[in-house]
């Protein structure tokens, strides 16, 4: 009896001190932030977040970025949906079928509308080839994609989101008050409640896979995770380096 009874003190305890770890233990995607270093800062504390609010951003960054965010938004749509069918229940696939709603919806239009406003034409949009950049960030969605691991998606798609929510929710504080509405809506789309619910959720699932991961697996999503981040700063910094002028004959190809 006295044997069985500290046996059963001695696994409380045991149980106890797990639990103590667990919480103690950062959530994955907390890691993965951390292992990204002063780069996670530099992303979301990029100068073209800081422009876009302040409504500073000149016309040929905002050109040269959006026809090269448009590009990889079919892949990111392959790699939202892949996330999709890999999640383990419907309760986990409901929230990212919405999301990809809205990003094929209203997302995918206001590229066109803004580079239209910008009076940049749809063939001259069409004639930019793809920044090396871009082709890179479409190879690490589609080779997440095809990997047919969640944890791996998701790593990918949390950079995306969650450091876009970082800078949208900073923007929102900092914008000035008569912003053009297509740096307005660039930073609606990346901030408030339901966006916020989004990067929650995409966290929430990449927690959960991230606990159940082998180290192999781990330090795969974590190279992926990685990858993702290097290509958010090489993103924004090559609108800077290959600006779009706008097209001298753009107001007649309107
Ligand atoms: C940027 O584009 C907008 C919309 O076409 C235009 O009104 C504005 O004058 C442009 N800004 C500059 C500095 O050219």
């Amino acid at each position: 009896m006295a044997r069985a009874g500290r046996q059963r003190v001695a696994l409380v305890l045991v149980a106890l001190s797990c639990q103590r770890a667990a919480a103690e233990a950062p959530l994955f995607s907390e890691w993965l932030r951390t292992e990204a270093g002063p780069q996670w800062e530099r992303v979301v504390g990029h100068r073209f977040t800081r422009e876009l609010a302040a409504g500073r951003l000149r016309n040929e960054t905002l050109r040269s970025y959006l026809v090269q965010d448009h590009r990889f938004l079919d892949d990111f749509s392959v790699l939202l949906a892949s996330a999709i069918a890999a999640a383990p229940t419907l309760d986990d696939r409901v929230p990212g079928a919405q999301f990809l709603a809205l990003v094929t919806s209203t997302e995918n239009t206001y590229f066109s509308r803004a580079l239209r406003a910008l009076g940049m034409s749809a063939p001259a949009e069409a004639a930019v080839a793809d920044a090396p950049i871009t082709t890179r960030f479409k190879r690490l969605m589609r080779s997440a994609a095809h990997s047919g691991k969640l944890a791996n998606m998701l790593a990918v798609l949390v950079v995306a989101e969650w450091s876009y929510e970082t800078w949208g929710e900073r923007a929102v504080a900092e914008r000035a008050p008569a912003l053009d509405w297509w740096h307005a809506e660039w930073i609606e789309l990346h901030a408030g409640p339901y966006f916020s619910s989004v990067v929650a959720y995409l966290r929430g699932l990449l927690d959960r896979s991230g606990e159940k991961l082998g180290e192999a697996d781990r330090l795969e999503a974590r190279s992926l995770f990685l990858e993702a981040v290097d290509c958010e700063e090489a993103f924004f910094n090559h609108a800077y380096a290959e600006p779009l002028a706008e097209p001298p004959d753009a107001k007649s190809e309107l």
